[in-house]
């Protein structure tokens, strides 16, 4: 956003009791990603060069999730957990490489947006020592208050410590704060502890500066930005506003969502313009639908591309791999993994099509099986370009069907077939001639002698 230098320092030590979870706090999911990587994604995108995280002793997978997507990331571990300013203390080896603008964050404040980054680092840029994001609450139990006179932002009170008329306030701290990047370090030296819950206390980072006669300024943001997550009702909550962004995103960017509030999407979820979403379809991580195609209701799609004009659904299923050509169609109780469907291609009902190409305009008859799996290992199906397999066929894998072959109803094919050939692989259809009603008749009789 401006050519200052960016350290983003993210807190993510905090223990998360009230989640219940074995898992740490930071490592739940909104949009089907982790809540720090939601954080980190956007310090990244407010321009960030340098991002430090503050984790817990032991917190492995956090740490792994910070290495895996970010190149410019480090961890730091806070051994116990003393209080805000003495965890961004821990960071003081990222602190030590100078930073024009050192911004902190939490890593259990996942709907941070980049305006609101980029408002504390534009306050730093017009010559604030210390700036710090507010919002209005409409409820400010548990908050920091925001302390303004003439304008100044003059102390932030925590709830534990602030007296009556200071609890009526309710212009709160979201916890996003910006700092000259020089002066934090002297600031965070004299940080004390002297405090209800005896602990260090980023906040108190503002009296401070005040005093010094430092330049600290409150900006305002909105609320929804900044919604912390410390159960799994607000999890749901954060969840829950995820959800409407990505729904208005997508309508905005002219895909149609037929019943909105019942569409889920993940934080990656790509669709084209003129997509056509219907009720209950469920977006899991890694989708891309292009121009154009359908989802009808009741879908579940993972990590799978779907090519312009395409039909799924309703009821279908595209697991992780699925490519889905150009107005292919994947009908109702349709299972597709690690496959690709060429354009034109039919997999209309019933089937399960697994580790398999389907060549285009091939037509795959109802109830259709790719048996790829033989409890050890998986193998390829092979179908070809305008085949057409009969419905209730089995192809036991490693098989292929050549273009434009026939597999006749009710086949269980394992062996190759040629192009263009008929394959017939079932029992012979016995008749005799009257045979019912004979056994009709003796059973008739039996019953009536009971
Ligand atoms: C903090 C702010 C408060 C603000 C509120 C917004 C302070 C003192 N108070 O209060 O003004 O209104 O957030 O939600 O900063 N953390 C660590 N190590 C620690 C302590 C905390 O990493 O030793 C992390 C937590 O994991 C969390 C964040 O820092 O991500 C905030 O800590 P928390 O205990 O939730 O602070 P609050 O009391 O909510
Ligand atoms: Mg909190």
């Amino acid at each position: 956003m401006n050519d200052r230098s960016c350290l983003a320092v993210i807190l993510a030590a905090g223990l998360g009791t009230r989640m219940k979870s074995a898992m740490p706090k930071v490592m739940h999911s909104v949009g089907g990603r982790p809540m720090l990587g939601h954080v980190l994604d956007t310090a990244t995108r407010a321009g960030s060069d340098r991002i430090a995280v503050v984790v817990g002793p032991g917190m492995k997978s956090v740490e792994d999730l910070v290495k895996a997507g970010h190149s410019a990331s480090q961890c730091f571990v806070q051994q116990e957990r003393a209080g805000t300013a003495h965890a961004v203390l821990a960071a003081l080896g990222a602190l030590e490489i100078p930073a024009d603008d050192v911004i902190v964050l939490y890593g259990d404040t996942p709907l941070v947006t980049p305006e609101a980054i980029e408002t504390v680092r534009r306050a730093l840029a017009e010559g604030a020592d210390v700036a710090v994001l507010g919002f209005e609450a409409g409820d400010p139990t548990g908050y920091g208050r925001l302390l303004v006179e003439d304008g100044r932002l003059m102390a932030i009170r925590e709830e534990k410590d602030a007296d009556e008329q200071e609890r009526r306030v309710t212009f709160c701290n979201s916890g996003i704060m910006g700092f000259r990047g020089a002066l934090l370090p002297e600031l965070l030296d004299v940080i004390g502890n002297d405090n209800a819950k005896g602990e260090f206390y980023l906040t108190d980072a503002v009296e401070i500066a005040g005093a010094r006669g430092l330049s600290v300024v409150a900006k305002t943001g909105p609320a929804v930005d900044v919604l912390g997550v410390n159960d799994r009702v607000q999890l749901a909550e954060c969840e829950a506003v995820f959800q409407a962004r990505m729904r208005r995103k997508a309508m905005l960017f002219g895909v149609t969502l037929v019943a909105p509030e019942t569409v889920f999407f993940s934080h990656d979820t790509k669709l084209g313009a003129d997509v056509v979403v219907e009720p209950n379809v469920v977006f899991g991580p890694g989708v891309t639908v292009s121009d154009g195609a359908i989802i009808h209701a009741f879908s579940h799609l993972e990590g799978a591309f779907v090519d312009a004009g395409a039909n799924i659904g309703s009821y279908a299923r595209l697991r992780p791999g699925a490519e889905i050509g150009e107005g292919a169609k994947v009908g109702n109780f349709v299972e597709i993994k690690k496959a690709t469907v060429e354009p034109g291609a039919k997999v209309n009902h019933l089937s399960y099509i697994g580790d398999a190409r389907v060549g285009a305009k091939a037509n795959i008859g109802a109830g259709t099986i790719t048996c790829n799996y033989d409890g050890y290992d998986k193998f390829f199906t092979d179908i070809g370009e305008g085949a057409f397999i009969g419905s209730n066929s089995a192809l036991v894998a490693p098989v292929s069907v050549g273009k434009g072959a026939l597999v006749a109803a009710g086949s269980v094919i394992v062996k190759d077939v040629p192009d263009d050939a008929l394959a017939l692989a079932r029992g012979q259809q016995a008749i005799k001639e009257g045979r019912a009603a004979s056994i009709r008749a003796i059973k008739e009789k039996t019953r009536s002698k009971g």
